[in-house]
């Protein structure tokens, strides 16, 4: 097994970036051929309009890069992540200077940062930096939620194709049918696989869950915005914005009720819970002109003035329901006379069958006959995947490929078609990269 080719691939190959000599020194040294630090230096790039070619065309694993590199372009530190053959890690060597350089940075993809000048010290914790963000970079594209950038053709294809934007409100007559799960993998897909700029709303008086189960700070949330607009009686899509947390790629979340005594808030409640639906119709108003998509994530109870607004307001509403009989009578009661008595367009809602399992003993048909709903999409019994996503603080369509990411993805589908195509993409490239790790972290002998 030391023949000269598993050598060398078991070695990163790396670009230094940087713009002063001095830093280019150390790295020399340290990478020099034959070190025991695994890492070979290639080349120095002076010119940032140079990088990606020359990155490319030398097999670099990792480029080491200084921001201020003249003529560099931020976008090629994704452009470099998601280079076809393998991805080219981008470690952010940042100017002494003060600056907000680390932010951008990470924001651009980079993986790992070293504060210039260099000095032996940093170049030593360098070696860790660069082998962890290797090791990432693999585990990434070879994972089936691995997400590329689009070619260039399947990007017009796409941008060809007919869609809408459009407000979700996800809605079910009890708890615990599956609402937050359907809302937080729509907005995923809709927002991250999808890429479309997307709002995931938790819209839920009942109290908020939807930042526990994606990792979020829950400091910025409804209720902060909701404070303002009480205050001063009008909302600007800066300050709806300023409240948003964003998660990964184009998703953006609102966060809800984190404490369940605020949602008695004069700011929710007030006036007879007047205030709460001027602010739900404002903040729903402003979302649709800031977002493609907006997905809500809605309490069950419809006597609620600021949930009432918030279905008045959306074009589709799913309606969760599980395969069981008695939820299916009591859904189809409270739907009746929510559209005898508040007047709502009944073409559009949709039923979202959750949890749904063969041997359950209620069929599909005998689910829409029951609530006389067409059926937008069903979602199989997951067992525990389902509660090992939320363990991981990850929406589990971004985690696994499997039937319940297949169903969740049907019904995104229908709301935004082109993720139709995007999804089958991404299936073929999540199997097939398979084999390349197992190559990968074989020559890198993990
Ligand atoms: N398709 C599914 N398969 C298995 N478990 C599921 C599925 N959908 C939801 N669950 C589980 O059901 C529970 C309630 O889901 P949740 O989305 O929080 O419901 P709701 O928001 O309607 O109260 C959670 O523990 C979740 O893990
Ligand atoms: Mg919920």
């Amino acid at each position: 097994m030391t023949d000269q080719s598993s050598q060398s691939e078991r070695r990163v190959k790396l670009v230094a970036a940087l713009r002063e000599w001095g830093d280019v020194q150390y790295l020399t040294v340290a990478f020099a051929p034959g070190n025991q630090a695994g890492i070979d230096m290639l080349t120095w790039c002076q010119d940032g309009a140079r990088l990606f070619q020359d990155a490319v065309s030398l097999g670099a694993d990792v480029v080491i890069l200084d921001p201020r590199l003249p003529n560099f372009a931020l976008e090629d530190v994704q452009r470099l992540y998601h280079y076809e053959e393998k991805p080219i890690v981008v470690i952010a060597a940042l100017p002494p200077e003060p600056g907000d350089w680390l932010e951008r940075m990470s924001t651009a993809g980079a993986l790992g940062h070293v504060q210039l000048p260099l000095t032996e010290e940093s170049t030593r914790r360098l070696v860790g930096i660069i082998h962890t963000a290797v090791q990432r970079a693999l585990q990434e594209r070879a994972s089936s939620s691995y997400i590329p950038q689009l070619a260039p053709e399947a990007a017009r294809v796409i941008a060809s194709q007919g869609w809408q934007r459009a407000t979700v409100v996800v809605w079910a007559a009890k708890g615990g049918v599956g609402k937050t799960t359907v809302a937080e993998n729509i907005a995923a897909l809709l927002g991250v696989v999808g890429n479309r700029k997307t709002a995931l709303v938790d819209l839920n008086m009942a109290g908020g869950n939807v930042h526990i189960h994606l990792g979020l700070r829950p400091e910025k949330n409804i209720f902060s915005l909701a404070s303002l607009y009480e205050f001063r009686k009008s909302m600007k899509a800066g300050d709806v914005q300023a409240h948003m947390a964003p998660y990964r790629g184009n998703l953006w979340v609102l966060v809800g009720v984190p404490r369940q005594h605020m949602a008695g808030a004069s700011c929710f409640m007030g006036e007879e819970g007047e205030v709460g639906k001027r602010f739900t119709i404002a903040l729903m108003d402003l979302l649709r002109q800031m977002f493609d998509f907006v997905i809500v994530d809605l309490g069950q109870d419809l006597n609620h003035k600021m949930h009432l607004a918030a279905l008045r307001a959306a074009d589709l509403v799913l309606v969760v329901v599980n395969p069981e009989m008695a939820g299916l009578l009591d859904t189809h009661e409270v739907l009746e006379a929510l559209f005898e008595h508040v007047q709502l367009d009944k073409s559009r809602f949709r039923l979202v069958v959750n949890r749904f399992h063969p041997d359950a003993g209620i069929s599909r048909r005998e689910i829409v006959e029951v609530l006389r709903l067409s059926e937008i999409g069903v979602v199989p019994e997951a067992g525990t995947l389902v509660t090992a996503s939320l363990n991981a603080r990850r929406p589990l369509v971004l985690s696994h490929n499997s039937p319940v990411s297949d169903g969740l993805a049907q019904v995104a589908s229908s709301i935004f078609p082109p993720l139709a195509q995007i999804w089958k993409q991404k299936g073929i490239l999540g199997r097939g990269r398979k084999g390349l790790l197992d190559r990968v972290l074989d020559a890198l002998g993990a």
